[in-house]
Formats: C-alpha cells, structure tokens, sequence
C-alpha cells in the first residue's frame, strides 16, 4: 500500500516536475512562511537564524526564501527530479526520502515547512511520519503544515494520493503523536469561507 501510493504520486511529480515549477514558482506563501517564523519567536524568543526542515520542498521555492531571510533550511523530497532542481535553486542541503520511511536525524531542526505536502501521506502512515518529525525536531519547536481541506476522504485523485481531512481529524493526529495545537487558518485569506480550499495549521512542540 505505501509503496504504491508513494510510487504512483512521485512518479506523477516526476514526469510533470519542469511543469510544476513553472506553474508554482510564484506562488506567494509568504502568510505560511510567517506563520512558522512568528511562532518560532513567540517559541523560542528570539529572532533565530532558525534550522528548518522544509518536508516536501518540491523545486525549492520557500528553501531560497529561507536562506534569504537568513534562515538555515534542509529540503527533504522523494521526487529526484524535486530533489535536483531544490539543490540548484536553494544552494543548500536537500535529502532524497519518501515520507513513509523517513531517516531524519533526532532533534536536529526548530521548525518544520510541510506546504501542501503531508495530505500525500496515507493516514495509516501518519502516526509514524508525526512521529518521526516529533522526533526530529528540538523542543520548543514549531510545526507547520497546510493542505487541501475535504471531508475526511483519503485516495488517489488521479495520480496523486491525498488526505482530504477538517481540522479536527488532522489536530488528533497531532495531539497523538506529542504536539500542542497553536493556531490554524484558511487559505487564501479574505475570501468566503467555501472559497478557502486550504487549512493551515500550526503546533508546536513542548518538550
Ligand atoms: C503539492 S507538492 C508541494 C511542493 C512544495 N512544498 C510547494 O509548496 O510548492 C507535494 C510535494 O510532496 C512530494 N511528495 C509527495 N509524496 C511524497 C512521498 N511519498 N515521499 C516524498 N515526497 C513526496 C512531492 O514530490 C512534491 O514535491
């Protein structure tokens, strides 16, 4: 089961990667990118630099932006067209993992980025991919992650596997693996609520 939905999703990226970055390298997330580092302040108290895992960096737009502002990102993706693309346009170290068999190193990062990424894990995987990046970062570490928001439906939509899941399914899966919830909101900002397609959410951990 998670080899297939893992091959089948990254081979979809693989095969559309020149695409996808045309397609998303203007995307401005900059509401999310704010929403992990403000958090990590209000954590941490302090301005940083901040070591943070981007988890499913994809080409590496939010990596570069990272390191512009003086933030030390890795990438981790399991698409190696991503992974490629991500070293070239971020400069920095981008691991080549699938989400459902993580090797990440313990207490290693105070925030972890997973943009548009974590809906990819199948929900039977999601108590050990928490896990592992509980375990990766260090106490107090900030989480953020956005997805598409749904009625809590899982499978593939074409090539893709995807989680479709509200709030409250996603925050127990948090609060299981260790995670305190910190705040959530939707995307894009300042539309009507069934025009928000995207669920942000930002946890934190305590120790
Ligand atoms: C929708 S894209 C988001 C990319 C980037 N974070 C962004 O915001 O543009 C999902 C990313 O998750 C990666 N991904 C999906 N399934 C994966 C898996 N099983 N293991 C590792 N990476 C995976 C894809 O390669 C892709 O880069």
């Amino acid at each position: 089961m998670s080899e297939e939905t893992s091959e089948r999703t990254l081979s979809h990226y693989q095969r559309n990667a020149e695409r996808f970055w045309e397609g998303t390298r203007d995307h401005d997330v900059s509401q999310n990118l704010d929403a992990l580092l403000g958090a990590l302040r209000d954590a941490r108290g302090g301005e940083g630099p901040f070591r943070v895992l981007d988890f499913g960096c994809g080409p590496g737009r939010d990596l570069a932006e990272l390191a512009r502002r003086g933030h030390v990102p890795t990438g981790l993706d399991g698409c190696a067209a991503f992974a490629a693309m991500a070293r070239s346009h971020a400069g920095c170290e981008v691991l080549q993992q699938d989400f459902v068999d993580l090797a990440l190193p313990p207490a290693s990062f105070d925030g972890v980025f997973a943009n548009a990424s974590l809906f990819h894990v199948p929900s039977a995987h999601l108590p050990h991919v928490l896990g592992e990046l509980f375990r990766a970062l260090v106490a107090p570490g900030i989480l953020f992650c956005s997805n598409p928001r749904g009625d809590d439906v899982e499978g593939f939509q074409g090539e893709r596997y995807g989680c479709y899941f509200q709030e409250p399914r996603w925050t127990r899966y948090f609060q299981d693996a260790g995670f305190v919830p910190v705040r959530h909101y939707y995307r894009p900002d300042g539309l009507p609520r069934e025009q928000q397609p995207w669920l942000a959410m930002v946890f934190r951990r305590d120790a």
